[in-house]
């Protein structure tokens, strides 16, 4: 299996009812051999129209906070819980989530084999780290998830909402944190081999 036939898998899936709304099934973008992978709640409307992750309002937040923290977009890998739009921008349901992440987002994070994963709000915190918790509380602080380093960030979109620059503010803690998963990132051993196995939420026996 490659990222790229993965993704042709992907556009054609009619596994839920997001497929009804959507004008493209947006799966992922970037290098396919990642250390780092950021994780998203699901597309918004100009990823709905463009196919691309993160190319909004949000995206490009998300564009100049890379930037400022020196880490290329092109060296890390964008995707989100959800591939397809929910309606309205709604949150993804619990349905939802868990059958477009069994599909397509555990067999990304297998080919990728990223060695960190950076969850992007509440929605894929929840995500990685199995439980509802609020943002706020798990941020900014390093968890596991399979053996891989997981570092929640606030949304974008949240920084967006709340432009404050003042200490303590998200946008503060924000570059706080991205500055933390670019030291963490500098400090990895070199990436070899695909330490990590296909996983499933579900037990395996
Ligand atoms: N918000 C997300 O969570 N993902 C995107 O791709 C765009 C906006």
């Amino acid at each position: 299996m490659t990222l790229e036939l993965l993704e042709a898998q992907a556009k054609a899936c009619t596994a839920c009812r997001l497929k009804e709304g959507r004008t493209q099934v947006v799966f992922g973008e970037g290098n396919p051999d990642a250390r780092l992978m950021f994780v998203g709640e699901g597309p918004g409307e100009e990823e709905d129209k463009t196919g691309r992750p993160f190319v909004g309002k949000a995206g490009q937040l998300l564009n100049r906070i890379l930037e400022a923290a020196g880490i290329p977009r092109e060296e890390v890998y964008i995707t989100n819980i959800v591939k397809c739009r929910p309606p309205q921008n709604r949150a993804p349901l619990p349905d939802e989530a868990k059958i477009c992440t069994e599909k397509w987002l555990l067999k990304q994070i297998e080919l990728v084999a990223p060695q960190i994963i950076v969850p992007l709000g509440a929605v894929a915190a929840e995500f990685f780290l199995g439980e509802k918790v609020p943002i706020t509380k798990v941020r900014g602080k390093w968890h596991e998830w399979h053996g891989i380093k997981v570092f929640p960030m606030f949304h974008p979109a949240y920084l967006l909402r709340n432009p404050s620059r003042a200490p303590g503010s998200p946008k503060h803690l924000t570059w706080m944190d991205i500055q933390e998963v670019k030291r963490a990132l500098e400090s990895l051993p070199p990436k070899e081999g695909r330490p990590v196995k296909a996983v499933s939420q579900e037990p395996l026996f």
